[in-house]
């Protein structure tokens, strides 16, 4: 069997927060040089063992928090886990958390140059691709504006039009796809569809059931930073949904006046 695309053994990623507030960059040197700045550990992911070869749709889902975002970013390579090791072959599109690589003083077209430069993209590559990416993201004018101006959607159309004009071997879609109206979501789909006929890597990180099933050839169920399912996505997401409802009903219902 051929070695798989993404190899992560061991994998951990620990974030590192501040306990106290410093108001001032004064006040933080202080405590700098006093070495009293202190630090809670928040361990995101701990111990990942994952291998996912050529060609699969790995749905990922978890509560809020679980550390889905993490994981796409150490996938990414865009955060080096604290321990263990990752190994990720061939090219990597990733699309991370809404608005992740875009400078919003700068207009969209300009954002497209900065983007595609970011995933390797040479200028005369980039220009070639560029009438496409404009009219797949649909955006018309408004790609000359500035994108501290533009919606959620609006956001998640370039970065989506931007991270799918050439195809990689691994495709990293972190939500993305929530917050795009029918249409150009149905626009995505194809994409994501002729990506999975070229042998593309698909990782689709969603609260969205449905899809997931409609989708991913194999689901991780994700849950403080730790595995807690993967394998035959109706079988995870089943499990997952039965996991999750008793939290549902155990919102108080509003008191009656
Ligand atoms: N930059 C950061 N600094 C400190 N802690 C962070 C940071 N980003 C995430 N965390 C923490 O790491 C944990 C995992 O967060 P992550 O964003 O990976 O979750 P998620 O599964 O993507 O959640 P969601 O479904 O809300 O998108 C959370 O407890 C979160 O508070
Ligand atoms: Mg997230």
């Amino acid at each position: 069997m051929s070695d798989p695309v993404i190899d992560l053994q061991n994998v951990s990623l620990c974030y590192r927060l501040a306990k106290q507030r410093n108001v001032s960059i004064k006040e933080y040197l202080i405590h700098f040089v006093k070495g009293a700045l202190v630090y809670e550990e928040l361990w995101a992911l701990e111990d990942i063992d994952l291998r996912i070869n050529s060609g699969e749709v790995l749905g990922i889902i978890g509560p809020n928090g679980a550390g889905k975002s993490t994981l796409a970013k150490v996938i990414a390579g865009v955060m080096k886990p604290s321990r263990g090791k990752r190994k990720v072959q061939g090219t990597i599109s990733p699309i991370l958390e809404l608005g992740t690589g875009f400078d919003f003083e700068l207009t969209g077209l300009e954002n497209i140059y900065l983007n595609a430069l970011m995933l390797g993209r040479r200028r005369r590559e980039i220009e070639r691709e560029l009438a496409n990416i404009v009219t797949f993201s649909g955006l018309g004018d408004f790609i000359d504006a500035p994108m501290r101006n533009y919606s959620s959607g609006m956001i998640a159309r370039l970065g989506f039009s931007v991270a799918t004009a050439w195809v990689p071997s691994v495709l990293i879609l972190d939500e993305v796809l929530a917050v795009g109206d029918v249409r150009f979501v149905a626009r995505c789909q194809e994409r994501i569809d002729s990506f999975r006929e070229k042998g593309t890597t698909i990782l689709l990180i969603s609260h969205a059931v449905q899809m997931l099933l409609d989708y991913s050839t194999r689901c991780l169920w994700l849950e403080h930073g730790h595995v807690r399912g993967d394998g035959d996505p109706k079988s995870v997401l089943d499990e997952y949904a039965v996991a999750m409802a008793p939290r549902l009903e155990s919102v108080p219902e509003a008191a009656e006046d």
